[in-house]
């Protein structure tokens, strides 16, 4: 028998200002696409925001439908609208912001799994980091990689 051991490193910030540049313009460009979702059933507003490494900043946020499953998470709305627009441009880093009546969450917001597989995937296919930054009013993490939310993520081999 033998034990693996996974660890991640968290950057911990206190205030949005203290983000090296140009992450707090990351952040607060998923704040404003929070104030944008169609989000009538949960009424939770999450906003993401894609750097590319050709600069451009792609935003999304969450699209519900009343056929519930039918909805999209902010993080894929964004991610997919990058890949679809320009699928051989890396995307470097990506923040995510929630809010609820119209106030942002305190803790950090993480991805749910569906969106963890996708931004794991996207980072293996781009062969490039991509870092992962978490708004909370009380505190913003960041993550230096996709793979650190999901450290055992699905994948298989095609047959040969
Ligand atoms: N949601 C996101 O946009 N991102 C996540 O990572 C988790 C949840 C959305 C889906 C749904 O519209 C609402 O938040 C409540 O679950």
């Amino acid at each position: 028998m033998k034990q693996r051991a996974f660890t991640i490193r968290i950057a911990e910030y206190d205030h949005l200002e203290d983000l090296p540049d140009p992450r707090a313009d990351l952040v607060r460009q998923a704040m404003e696409a929070a104030g944008r979702a169609y989000a009538p059933y949960s009424s939770c507003h999450v906003g993401a925001a894609v750097l590319l490494g050709n600069g451009k900043i792609i935003t999304g946020n969450n699209q519900e439908n009343a056929a519930y499953p039918s909805g999209l998470c902010a993080e894929r709305v964004a991610i997919f609208y990058a890949g679809s627009q320009y699928p051989d441009v890396p995307a470097k880093s990506i923040a995510i912001a929630a809010m609820v009546n119209g106030i942002f969450q305190e803790e950090p917001v993480t991805p749910c799994g569906g969106c963890r597989q996708v931004l794991f995937e996207k980072e293996m296919h781009q062969g490039v980091p991509l870092e992962v930054i978490l708004y909370g009013r009380k505190k913003i993490q960041v993550l230096r990689q996709a793979t650190d939310l999901l450290p055992l993520p699905f994948v298989f081999k095609k047959a040969p």
